[in-house]
Order: C-alpha cells, then structure tokens, then sequence
C-alpha cells in the first residue's frame, strides 16, 4: 500500500543541501499498525509527512495504493490527500471559534459530500470517539483529550485508508493517551492502515512494528 523505493529530501541552507532523508525504502501493508521512532531532528517529521503527501520527494520512488505519487504534480497531491488519508497532530490542530461538529464537517464539504449524508456521517463519527454529545462545543470547551478525539473524528470522517499520525500523543497526560491509542487500535482492528511518528516507548508499543529513523536512515532493528 506505502511504498518507499530510495527516497531522499534534502532542505538547503543557502545554496548548500542539507540531506534530511537518505535513501530510504520502505514498504508498509494495507492494515499495518507502524510507529516511527528516533531521535529529534532525525528527520521523522519529513517521512511522515512525505508518506502522507504533504511534502514531495527530491529523488526516488513513493508509491501510495498503486499511484505513483513522485509523478503527481505538487498541487494535485490534495487529491490523494482526501481520498487515502487522514491526519492527526500533535496540537489537534481543530479551527477554533466553530464547534467540533463544524470541524468534522470541513472534510466532507472539501470532498463534496451531500449535506444530509454529513450530518449522519459526522455523528457516526463523533459517536465513534464518544463525543457525540459535545458536537457543539467549542476547542475553548473541550479538554485536550476531547479534542484530539474531535480530531481523530474529522480524520476518520472520509473514510480513510491511512491514518497519519505526527505524536499524537505528545501534548496529552497518560489517561488520555492511553485512550487515543485505543481508539487507534479500534480504528486499526477495523482495516485502517496506521502510521504514527512518536517518542514514547509505551505508545510505540500498540503498533505492530517499529521502525528507528537515526540521521535520515531507517536502521533495522
Ligand atoms: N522546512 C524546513 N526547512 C529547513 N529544514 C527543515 C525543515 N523541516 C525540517 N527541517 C530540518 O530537517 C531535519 C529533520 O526534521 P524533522 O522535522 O523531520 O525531524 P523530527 O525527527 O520530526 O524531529 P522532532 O522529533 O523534533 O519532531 C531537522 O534538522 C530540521 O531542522
Ligand atoms: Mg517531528
């Protein structure tokens, strides 16, 4: 389903590049549950974020459900975007001032979705993450743990094959983080192909594999 072949990125300081992912390959099946690790800078961001087509190769292959995505034009990577994947942040990162009903929504009105079927779709979902009865609060009436839930309903919304998760668990106490890898096991248990960037030994855990980035390389372990 994710497939790196020899991928590299570099950023540059000036005229000089700064390579930040070497070569690396990779190939993660349909209904995976995998945890990125490593250490800070060591470039975990950058592959997450290429895996999920929010950031493009420099060299190399990236091949996501068949479609060559190193082909794809830059501004057409928002197609692949919504129809594979959903995103989780460190920060939650919901709208704030509209309520987390409206913020479900926002991905079904990008995709086109008929109002009547939205409505049904985002309590599904909100239901999902036990929070169907706070789908008119606000981000300032909600915890933290609440609205990473509110997340992983708007991510989850477009049914998504990949869930992309940058530390999702990073700005959370341990209950709440406990709760959110929950949820990622249930949606996991349920066919969602899962890669998750974290720090945390106990949170890599509930993957099945764990993959070391160390200075833009992937070491085996
Ligand atoms: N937009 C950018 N421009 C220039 N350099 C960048 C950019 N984004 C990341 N970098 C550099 O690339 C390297 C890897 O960054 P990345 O964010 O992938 O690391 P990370 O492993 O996610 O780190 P952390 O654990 O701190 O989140 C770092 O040295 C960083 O400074
Ligand atoms: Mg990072």
């Amino acid at each position: 389903m994710i497939e790196l072949q020899d991928v590299s990125k570099a950023y540059y300081l000036g005229q000089t590049p700064v390579p930040v992912l070497k070569q690396i390959s990779l190939h993660i099946q349909k209904g995976e549950f995998v945890a990125i690790m490593g250490s800070s800078g060591s470039g975990k961001s950058t592959l997450l974020n290429i895996i999920g087509c929010l950031d493009t190769v420099d060299s190399g292959r990236y091949s996501l459900s068949g479609t060559a995505v190193s082909d794809v034009p830059e501004k057409s990577l928002a197609i692949l975007r919504n129809r594979y994947l959903g995103f989780i942040f460190q920060s939650f990162n919901l709208i704030p001032r509209i309520s987390a009903e409206r913020n479900v929504e926002l991905p079904m009105i990008y995709a086109g979705v008929d109002p009547d079927v939205r409505k049904n779709r985002m309590l599904a979902a909100l239901d999902i993450v036990g929070l169907k009865d706070r789908a008119q609060h606000t981000s300032a009436d909600l915890s933290g743990g609440q609205q990473q839930r509110v997340a992983i309903a708007r991510a989850i919304v477009n049914d998504p094959d990949i869930i992309i998760a940058d530390e999702p668990t990073g700005a959370l106490d341990s209950r709440n983080s406990q709760e959110v890898m929950r949820l990622f096991q249930q949606l996991n248990a349920s066919g969602k192909t899962i890669v998750m960037v974290t720090h945390e030994d106990d949170i890599a855990r509930y993957a099945h594999r764990v993959l070391i980035v160390d200075d833009g390389s992937i070491v085996n372990l």
